[in-house]
C-alpha cells in the first residue's frame, strides 16, 4: 500500500474524475486509508508500504502497479501518461526487494492487478479501457496459466477489479452489465458460483472489495450485496472509501497483493 499524502484529483482518466465538481480531501483521504490499513492489520495481513512521491497523485493505487508471482514483478504498461509517470517509482521498490522485473512488449498496455484476478488456476483479464487484449498472452506464458480475457464495456467500470471480485477458488462477485453478452457467458461458464451484484451495489465499489480468507473488505453501504456476502458465510467489514471514488477505485485499488 501507499499512503495517500500526495493524493488529489489533479487530472481525467475516468468518468469518475472530475477536478472542479469533485475534488478530493486529502485529509479526509488520509483518514479512511489508514482505517483501511488498521482493518487489514487486524485481520492479520502483512502490509508493506510504498513511499508515496509528490506529483504523482495516483501512486496510492498499487493494484495498477503490475502482478506479482512469486520473485517475478510482472509491471505495468499503463495506458495513460500521467500514471506512466509511476512505473520507475514501483519498478525501484521491486528491485529493491530482489524481485525480477518482467516488463511486457512496449505495444500491450497492462494495468497490473486491476485487470487481472485468479479464480482457481485461472486468471481473468480485463481488457480494452486500459489493458490491451495482446498482453493477456505473455501473461500467461510467463506464469504458466490460463488466462480468459473479458472486454469491459462500461468506461464507469474501466478495470476488471471495479467489477469482478474473485471470493475464493470457485466464487466471485460480478457485475454482470459491465461486461458484454459474449464475456458474460465466459465468466459464467468458468466461474461454479457466481454472485451477482445490483447496479447500485457496483456503483458504490462493491465490487471492489479485499478478500482475507473468508473476511471481505466491503465499501459501507452495500446493502444487498453485504446481506448476500453474510448468507454464504463470509464475514463482512464495512469502511468508507469516499474520497477514493473520485478517483475512480475504492479498497482492492488500493492494495496490490504480494504472495
Ligand atoms: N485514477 C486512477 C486511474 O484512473 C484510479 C485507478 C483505480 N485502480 C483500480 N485498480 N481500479 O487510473
Amino acid at each position: 500500500m501507499c499512503p495517500p499524502d500526495y493524493y488529489r484529483i489533479e487530472y481525467e482518466i475516468n468518468p469518475w474524475m472530475d477536478r472542479r465538481r469533485r475534488p478530493a480531501d486529502t485529509s479526509l483521504a488520509v483518514k479512511q486509508w489508514q482505517a483501511l490499513y488498521a482493518r487489514l492489520t487486524t485481520l492479520g495481513a502483512t502490509v508493506k508500504l510504498l513511499t508515496p512521491v509528490p506529483g504523482l497523485p495516483d501512486l496510492v493505487f498499487t493494484a495498477n502497479a503490475g502482478l506479482v508471482a512469486g520473485e517475478k514483478f510482472i509491471r505495468s504498461n499503463f495506458r495513460f501518461p500521467q500514471r506512466q509517470r509511476e512505473i520507475p517509482v514501483f519498478e525501484t521498490w521491486f528491485k529493491e526487494r530482489g524481485c525480477r522485473i518482467l516488463p511486457l512488449p512496449a505495444a500491450a498496455c497492462f494495468e497490473g492487478e486491476g485487470d487481472a484476478l485468479p479464480v482457481g488456476k485461472t486468471l481473468f483479464a480485463g481488457y480494452r479501457m486500459r489493458s490491451d487484449i495482446q498482453s493477456h498472452q505473455t501473461i500467461g506464458e510467463i506464469l504458466g496459466c490460463e488466462v480468459l480475457s473479458l472486454e469491459l464495456a462500461d468506461p464507469r467500470f474501466y478495470h476488471l477489479d471495479t467489477c469482478f471480485c474473485p471470493l475464493d477458488g470457485r466464487t466471485a462477485l460480478y457485475f454482470p452489465e459491465a461486461f458484454d453478452e459474449y464475456g458474460r457467458k465466459v465468466v459464467a461458464a468458468s466461474v461454479s458460483e457466481l454472485i451477482p451484484v445490483a447496479a447500485e451495489d457496483a456503483l458504490r465499489f462493491g465490487c471492489n472489495a479485499i478478500m482475507v480468507g473468508k473476511d471481505v473488505v466491503l465499501q459501507a453501504g452495500c446493502e444487498g450485496l453485504n446481506r448476500d456476502l453474510r448468507r454464504r458465510g463470509f464475514t463482512v467489514h464495512e469502511l468508507d472509501l469516499s474520497e477514493f471514488h473520485k478517483a475512480g477505485g475504492s479498497a482492492k485499488c488500493l492494495v496490490l497483493r504480494l504472495n
